[in-house]
């Protein structure tokens, strides 16, 4: 028994390395929509340790420091934009292998690991799901288009809607966008985000989805409410969601585009990892910046990669108006805030034209207090961020809508100078920011804390000329004399902000 036992052991031990060898495949089901994707690892085995690689539609990783212990198999994979190599692990059920990351969501009960199947023990992986590197131009800085020269507004649909968005609800949030008077406050863009994209037909034109039957009759809609529509790609195979992107097809989706009449391209990398290097990442912006161009309508660029690889040092001249800065935001305090009070530091690239993205508003969708709201439409406005609301504008209430339609925030914002507003003083959780203005300056006092606090800005700290200037609380709507400095409490999450002259 003793011996059978160990045997087994042994033999347990023996197996995996002499059967790991060779090309692994996983097949997920597409869902609402989008593609199934399949999933390949190949591992070289070199005695106990192994190499290998990772692809799928989405993603091209190495896979190194492959190490086979007895049963238990570890790896790392590390792609071109990761910071740090994932840890992994196998494991054999019978012929077939699982893989899961180690510490992800696989520790949690009920997280089922993907299993693969073997193909061969000396396939390769298919050669279409290779990056073949499709050929890039040389990025040489375009010209200013002439778009977006104050911070865009308008809305968009993924932050309420994210796969749900379809041909109905963007007409319904079109109408209330007029009617609600966000439109005339400067709302214009209706950008419809990931999930509205089919295949490709026979001569390779993107094609829409059942959500949407006519794109062209959309746009035509939206136009006539006196706004404009936006979409959404990216310049790999797939999307972030598993929708057909633009790989390959760049030219003739920008064309796409503007015979539909669209006016503004989010185009999100996401997938893109899995067919680029990081050499290639400004150049495949920069492909589908050139179409554009070619396209012969004004299109605003909009530059989606999460502020990789110092963004705002080319994403103008890769002609973006503007490029996202960060991961995606979500219906939290702790997010917003992390995200909009980080910002400080990039406002040597924003200007008319080109505008650093925090990524868009989640006002009105619950997930903070009115109070929090006003903070997060205050830092976006004093960071000349772009204005996309990302709620349910059919049901706003009427304290949302009052922040949204500050019209004395959202001219801050809009100022024509585009100066992207600073930090001036931070005490713990208490931030003086100031913007300056075409005339005179935004500032705005931001209390993090749990607690309401008071706090005080001297105008000499701010930069202001004189010991009485004419100040007025944008929240409050009213002038105040403050001669010298002034003194507020500012509630907990909250904010004070001011216009001086
Ligand atoms: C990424 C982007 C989001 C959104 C989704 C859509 O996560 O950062 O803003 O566009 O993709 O899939």
């Amino acid at each position: 028994m003793r011996t059978l036992a160990a045997c087994m052991l042994l033999l347990g031990a023996a197996l995996p390395a002499a059967d790991l060898g060779g090309t692994w495949m996983m097949e997920q089901a597409g869902r609402g929509g989008s593609q199934a994707r399949k999933t390949y690892y190949y591992f070289k085995v070199d005695g106990n340790s192994f190499t290998g690689q990772m692809v799928s539609s989405t993603d091209n990783q190495r896979v190194q420091n492959g190490k086979i212990e007895g049963n238990s198999i570890t790896f790392e994979t590390q792609g071109p934009f990761n910071d740090r190599p994932r840890q992994m692990r196998a494991e054999f059920k019978g012929e077939e292998l699982t893989i899961s990351g180690v510490g992800g969501r696989g520790g949690r009960g009920n997280f089922t690991p993907p299993v693969y199947k073997k193909l061969s023990a000396a396939a390769a992986i298919p050669a279409d799901l290779l990056p073949t590197h499709k050929p890039l131009p040389a990025v040489k800085p375009l010209p200013p288009n002439g778009l977006a020269l104050t911070p865009p507004m308008g809305w968009n649909s993924w932050n309420k809607f994210a796969g749900r968005v379809e041909d109905k609800n963007v007409r319904e949030m079109a109408d209330a966008i007029a009617s609600s008077g966000m439109r005339d406050a400067g709302y214009v863009y209706v950008n419809i985000d990931d999930t509205w994209e089919a295949g490709r037909d026979g001569s390779g034109n993107i094609l829409t989805n059942e959500k949407f039957p006519d794109m062209k009759a959309l746009a035509d809609y939206v136009h006539s409410k006196g706004l404009k529509l936006g979409i959404y790609s990216g310049p790999g195979r797939l999307t972030c969601a598993g929708f057909t992107a633009s790989y390959g097809h760049e030219e003739q989706d920008a064309k796409t585009f503007a015979a539909w009449g669209i006016d503004y391209l989010k185009y999100d990398w996401c997938a893109a990892s899995g067919v680029y290097t990081k050499e290639e990442h400004a150049p495949a912006y920069y492909k589908m910046g050139l179409a554009l161009r070619a396209s012969g309508r004004p299109i605003v660029y909009s530059l989606c990669q999460y502020g990789w690889l110092d963004v705002g040092e080319w994403g103008a001249g890769v002609g973006g108006n503007l490029w996202r800065t960060t991961g995606d935001i979500s219906d939290r305090w702790d997010s917003m805030a992390n995200i909009g009070f980080n910002q400080n530091g990039r406002e040597k690239y924003a200007g008319p034209g080109h505008w650093n993205d925090p990524d868009m508003l989640e006002i009105g969708n619950g997930g903070m207090t009115d109070t929090e709201y006003r903070t997060h439409m205050s830092l976006w406005s004093m960071l000349a961020a772009p204005l996309l609301a990302g709620h349910d504008v059919r049901t706003m209430s009427d304290s949302i809508k009052e922040i949204l339609l500050n019209k004395e925030v959202i001219a801050i914002d809009q100022d024509k100078a585009g100066h992207q507003g600073v930090r001036i003083r931070q005490d713990g959780e208490q931030e003086v920011w100031k913007k300056a203005l075409e005339k005179g300056a935004a500032v705005a006092l931001f209390n993090r804390g749990k607690d309401a606090a008071r706090m005080t800005v001297k105008w000499s700290e701010a930069g202001v000329a004189g010991q009485n200037p004419k100040v007025r609380d944008l929240w409050a709507h009213k002038d105040i004399n403050a001669p010298g400095e002034y003194t507020v409490e500012v509630p907990s999450h909250g904010v004070v902000m001011l216009k001086v002259n």
